[in-house]
């Protein structure tokens, strides 16, 4: 058990309140402020404003040692203050840091020492500007340490309590001690280094995680020209010991609040400083045109889409949460929307209101196939392994399946009666299926759909 120590958290949302109640976990005090009076009702009153695995249970666990306030001035007998206010992208890709000095500007004064580490993630060079501000403030008795988080959505309480790594960067030794002491109890390698290298450190990670998602996605569309199975692909090369298996799940795309946000604000970091950072800005733009592939594939069995009704099933931007922040499922939907087709959408916990303004919203997932054309699988929650259905074939007016994450397995699909569309793997068409094309459309009303086929023959007028 770590020595017990008083821990603030300024920002009570996703990687506050995770950070919060891992630290109570690990049998801290832990006081977590935040700005929005609702936010701190609901939280007193037990409930958690998103979805996140585990949390609940933890902050039940520990609610003895953890205070939700509005007031600043509590954060005061705190030994180390974490800082857990968002980051967002500003109109020219920099990272908005106001709420980072918002939170400087509300520092209560204290006597003895008190260190500010930074979880947000930043820019390099944050600390410095952050340690220049504390000074000119007089707040030398305060230090300073940068201690990324490398929280996933979905897994953040277990990634939290067993990391693959901690990363504390700071000016003084004794700052990245007593930062380090927080964690006891917790078997990792600690990365001590200077302030500049921890903040790179967490946006070089996930930039390189993003290659390899852009890199295996742009593998997946050369394997679909040439014939090969990116799944086994991908298989293969990740049993290279030095390349691993991990972050090669072909799919349409990465989306989250991080992977989006941070790759632009290190783009613009870099090119802030002189340096155009070429790889990542084609990792950027791989995402942005994967993200657009199903509406290519669909009109390869579908034709124009223009009055086609596709269900797109699952729509956060990863199973396991309800957060649709750069969700594929957006570009998607408002793409099918333009081309005139009806979408029909359906997500387990995702509330897309707005976001998907004009889609239909369905609450299951045979609602949404009812009379559809195709079917995408857009998130991979488990449940959708279930989708090739006599049921959900029976419901649709067309068995097409366009799976955008490789969720269910080519041949059992075609076997159940569905032409099938992966990415990166051989596809199978209508006419595949056994009785078609009498079979598909018989008894619907909806007239067969020109193909990819009779566009590239037809005569100009
Ligand atoms: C990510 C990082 O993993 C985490 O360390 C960092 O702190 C925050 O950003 P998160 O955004 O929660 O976490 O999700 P992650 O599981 O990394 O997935 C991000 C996106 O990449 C999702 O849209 C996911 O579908 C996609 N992805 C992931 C792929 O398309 N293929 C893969 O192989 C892995």
């Amino acid at each position: 058990m770590a020595d017990t120590r008083r821990i603030g958290i300024f920002g009570a949302g996703w990687v506050g309140l995770v950070t919060g109640g891992c630290f109570a976990e690990l049998g801290h005090e832990v006081v977590v402020r935040d700005i929005v009076p609702e936010r701190i009702d609901a939280l007193r009153a037990g409930k958690l404003p998103f979805h996140e695995p585990d949390l609940p249970e933890v902050l039940v666990r520990n609610a003895q040692r953890i205070t939700y306030t509005l007031e600043a001035e509590e954060l005061a007998g705190t030994d180390v203050l974490f800082i857990c206010v968002q980051t967002p992208p500003t109109y020219s890709g920099d990272a908005d840091l106001s709420y980072v000095w918002n939170a400087l500007d509300e520092l209560p004064r204290v006597e003895r020492r008190q260190i500010l580490a930074m979880k947000s993630t930043v820019p390099v060079g944050t600390g410095e500007s952050v340690r220049a501000a504390l000074e000119a403030r007089g707040l030398t008795n305060v230090g300073y340490a940068s201690n990324p988080e490398f929280l996933a959505e979905g897994t953040a309480v277990r990634d939290f309590l067993n990391p693959d790594r901690i990363v504390i960067g700071a000016f003084h030794e004794e700052d990245a001690a007593s930062v380090e002491a927080l964690y006891s109890g917790i078997e990792a390698p600690v990365v001590r280094t200077d302030v500049a290298s921890a903040e790179m450190i967490k946006l070089a990670a996930n930039a390189f995680l993003m290659t390899r998602i852009s890199f295996i996605n742009e593998i997946a569309n050369v394997c679909e020209a040439v014939g090969a199975d990116v799944v086994e692909v991908a298989q293969g090369i990740g049993l290279d010991h030095r390349l691993g298996p991990h972050f090669l799940r072909a799919g349409i795309g990465y989306g989250g609040s991080c992977f989006p946000k941070d790759s632009l604000a290190l783009k613009q970091l870099a090119s802030n400083s002189g340096y155009h950072f070429q790889l990542l800005s084609a990792v950027i733009e791989v995402n942005e045109l994967q993200k657009r592939r199903v509406v290519q594939k669909l009109q390869k069995h579908l034709g124009k889409l223009r009055g086609r009704k596709v269900a797109l099933l699952g729509l956060a931007f990863k199973p396991g949460t309800d957060d649709m922040r750069e969700a594929p499922s957006i570009v998607l939907a408002s793409r099918l929307l333009a081309e005139g087709a009806e979408v029909r959408a359906w997500d387990p916990v995702a509330k897309p209101g707005e976001l998907l303004k004009g889609a239909v919203q369905c609450d299951t997932v045979i609602e949404a196939v009812t009379g559809a054309d195709a079917a995408v699988v857009v998130t991979e929650w488990p449940e959708l392994r279930e989708l090739p259905s006599a049921e959900v074939r029976e419901a649709m007016a067309r068995p097409l399946i366009v799976d955008g994450r490789n969720l269910l397995d080519p041949d059992a699909t075609r076997a159940a009666g569905f032409a099938y569309e992966g990415i990166g793997r051989a596809s199978s068409a209508f006419e595949s299926l056994p009785g078609t094309p009498e079979r598909v459309w018989r008894n619907r009303e909806v007239p067969p759909a020109e193909t990819a086929s009779d566009r590239t023959t037809r005569k100009p007028k």
